[in-house]
């Protein structure tokens, strides 16, 4: 029969454990048994025929006196009737009497023929008194009965052994009953002591594993069981080893984990359905991947010049779900359905993307006011001053809220995983978390966070921080942004700040703070790189009026005074100042995107920009410009082009998350060749050092490695460029994307376990 109840089941585990302590102890019992037998045998039976030696003694003196009166008076017949008296003793099997040795014996009938008067000197030897017969061992003893009249005589008691035997008998009963009663003692202590500390050693282990998250109290127990309780003392610092244990090898089966898979489209499917089972995402960003605009009768999709998007588009084609940003584009209302959603990318949809309208006052405060003029410098640290305006102030938090409203509708279950992007959202986070507790909400800050004292002077810093504190998990792209943000968290608000496994607890909920370099598409799509690099060569210069053999150099910005544009342009000059011999051989061709020109900053910085190429053209005229400036859009496949065709790719951002501008170029030479220069104070530096890394305030170091670049032997080239395409490839956007999912899975699937056990405990 199965047991059922929990006290079945515990009487069967005791009856099992039982068993297991006490047979080994009976069979133990039963070898000293079958050991010590033989020699009790031995001790009875010496034992016995001291016994009969001492016996034979006694009566030989007690009837010395009685015999010899019937030795002097009687006949020989009176003698052996007075012998058959005393051997009427069940004991005594004969009696008998030798005058001498030459005499005949007189005994009783029953008397051995073996015992004769001339054999009586053998019997006195202490270990040959015994006759074996058919009947059994007999005792003979010979003692002397001495009387005048026969000063030798002496007398022989013959007694019967059998008693021995029956007595050894009756001693191995005793001994077996013995051992049989000191086994049960024996076993039943056992059993009591080692059923106490093996219950007390289950506990000791069970409270153990559950405390370091190995081990769940049972569903089906009664809840007064299942409380997690604290490991007792002596087990604490197994549990503290434990727990380090455990989180060195959780990272470290997820470094190997992810370091083995091949991170592609399908890798970041699996983990949705595997990890994830399927959930869908929501990603929330300001800008959105496809513009769509009109050009009068045509409706024309544009995809705009922005690192995030950059980054994302292939991670959501990868995945599906929805896509949540503003709509932005001149025919973006007349192409997405009742629901406000468009199926994107156009010419194959993967994934849906649902627009957020704004009123032209709301983009004004929320995207260009605070957005751009607060947020963005006092975190850039570029040299220009935030402007902070309550008005911007409370259109942030307006459409922050539309946007979690937009969340809320798009959400299929209570629990989605909600992808935050950037600066345009910080109070996001803590909207969803309150609208839906359970949802996983991952906030990736594409941009640096700057020190607690540059922080410190935005109004609402608290109410920033606050916001994002409302996620599960907070993203940055390089751990510098970590401590930053962790130091801002512990000197600005009340925060539980844990150093060690970078998380904070505020507002009742727990953020992990994680560093994920964001990274690019790899392989990078077909239609990028299908053109041979010796075309894009070609076509480039051609393209631009330039002469075949024109060196190039190219960078590729938004117009915006982060990216250097102006050190930039300083440090072409500087190179034809210093190597006048690159002068009408190199031109350096800036493709700069316009950018919330509607901010005075942004626009003085384009006017800038302008009058300074102007002004170096001007000092070096010729066929071919030192400096081409295209401040225009271009689509990705034509910046491909360039970056294949230039000898030198320049990023000169004076502060920057990351920049994957330079990463594109990388990607975009696949023939080996071309250098990187890189400032020091981007992201990607901490991954590239094969670059040539600059500071990009220093105009002399550019001008420098711009002449150093364009100088650089193939082989050299070709050696940098090859350590650097193995990196991005190794570590692309879907590794980036997958990376923080499968950490949210991880998190999900913990919640889960807490849940359960909370669940299990009854209130107080
Ligand atoms: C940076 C920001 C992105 C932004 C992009 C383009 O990369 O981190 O959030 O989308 O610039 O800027 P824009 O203002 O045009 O969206």
């Amino acid at each position: 029969m199965v047991p059922d109840t929990p006290d079945e089941k515990r009487k069967e585990s005791f009856v099992r454990l039982s068993l297991r302590f006490v047979l080994p102890l009976l069979l133990i019992l039963a070898a000293i048994a079958y050991a010590v037998a033989p020699m009790v045998e031995q001790f009875t039976w010496r034992w016995s025929v001291r016994d009969l030696d001492m016996r034979s003694t006694v009566i030989a003196n007690a009837i010395e006196e009685p015999l010899a009166k019937e030795l002097s008076s009687g006949s020989r017949e009176d003698v052996t009737t007075f012998l058959s008296h005393i051997s009427q003793d069940e004991r005594f099997y004969a009696v008998g009497y030798c005058a001498s040795s030459t005499s005949k014996l007189l005994a009783t009938p029953s008397v051995p023929a073996a015992i004769r008067c001339s054999t009586l000197e053998r019997w006195n030897d202490p270990d040959k008194h015994i006759l074996a017969t058919p009947q059994g061992p007999l005792h003979v003893a010979v003692r002397p009965v001495v009387s005048e009249k026969n000063p030798d005589g002496q007398l022989v008691l013959v007694q019967d052994m059998s008693f021995i035997s029956r007595r050894s008998d009756e001693a191995r009963r005793y001994l077996f009953y013995f051992f049989l009663g000191l086994a049960t003692v024996v076993s039943l202590i056992t059993v009591v002591i080692a059923h106490l500390s093996w219950r007390g050693w289950v506990a000791g282990t069970q409270s153990l594993l559950q405390s370091v998250g190995l081990l769940r109290a049972p569903l089906d127990a009664p809840p007064a069981t299942v409380e997690i309780k604290a490991p007792t003392p002596e087990f604490r610092p197994i549990a503290r080893d434990l727990q380090r244990l455990i989180r060195d090898l959780e990272a470290e089966r997820r470094a190997r984990d992810e370091s083995q898979l091949t991170w592609n489209p399908e890798t970041l499917r699996a983990i949705l359905h595997g990890e994830l089972r399927g959930e869908d995402v929501i990603v929330v960003s300001n800008r959105e991947p496809y513009i769509h605009q009109r050009r009068g009768e045509r409706i024309e999709v544009q995809r705009p010049a922005s690192g995030l998007v950059t980054a994302l588009e292939p991670v959501m084609r990868a995945c599906s779900g929805v896509w949540i940003a503003t709509g932005s584009g001149s025919a973006d209302r007349e192409v997405v359905d009742a629901k406000d959603r468009v199926a994107v990318p156009p010419e194959r949809p993967t994934y849906q993307l649902r627009r957020v309208w704004l009123t032209a006052e709301e983009e004004a405060g929320y995207y260009y006011g605070f957005a751009n003029e607060g947020m963005w410098p006092l975190c850039h640290i570029a040299h220009v001053r935030p402007t902070f305006r309550s008005d911007d102030w409370a259109h942030y938090v307006a459409a922050n809220r539309k946007f979690a409203a937009a969340v809320v509708s798009e959400a299929k279950t209570a629990n989605p995983i909600v992808l935050v992007q950037d600066y345009h959202f910080a109070l996001l986070p803590r909207m969803i978390h309150d609208a839906l507790p359970e949802a996983t909400v991952i906030t990736f800050w594409h941009i640096p966070w700057p020190n607690p004292e540059s922080f410190a002077i935005c109004p609402w810093a608290e109410d920033i921080l606050n916001g994002l504190l409302g996620s599960s998990i907070l993203g940055f792209h390089t751990q510098f942004h970590c401590n930053n943000f962790v130091d801002t968290v512990d000197r600005l608000i009340e925060a539980r700040v844990d150093r060690e496994s970078f998380t904070v607890l505020h507002g009742g909920k727990l953020t992990a703070v994680r560093r994920y370099p964001i990274s690019i598409a790899w392989p990078p799509s077909e239609e990028m790189v299908s053109k041979p690099v010796a075309d894009c060569y070609r076509d480039v210069r051609a393209s631009n009026g330039l002469p075949p053999t024109q060196a190039i150099g190219i960078g590729v910005d938004r117009l915006d005074y982060t990216k250097g544009i102006v050190e930039r342009l300083l440090a072409v000059e500087r190179l034809l100042d210093l190597n006048p011999q690159w002068i009408g051989r190199f031109t350096f061709v800036q493709i700069a995107a316009p950018s919330r020109s509607s901010i005075d900053e942004y626009r003085n910085h384009e006017a800038t920009v302008r009058a300074l190429a102007e002004r170096v053209n001007g000092r070096f005229p010729g066929t071919a410009p030192p400096i081409l400036l295209k401040i225009e859009h271009h689509e990705p496949q034509q910046v491909y082009e360039y970056y294949r065709a230039a000898e030198l790719c320049f990023v000169s951002s004076l502060h920057d998350g990351m920049n994957l501008v330079a990463k594109e170029y990388v990607a975009a030479r696949d023939d080996e060749r071309g250098v990187l220069v890189l400032s020091q104070f981007t992201g990607a530096s901490r991954e590239l050092p094969e670059a040539l890394v600059v500071n990009p305030y220093n105009v002399d170091q550019c001008a420098a490695a711009l002449h150093v670049a364009l100088t650089m032997p193939a082989a050299e080239q070709q050696d940098r460029m090859r350590l650097m395409r193995g990196l991005i490839a190794e570590f692309n956007v879907y590794r980036w994307a997958g990376r923080m999912l499968l950490d949210a899975a991880l998190m999900r699937r913990r919640s889960k376990l807490q849940e359960n056990a909370a669940a299990s405990v009854p209130a107080a």
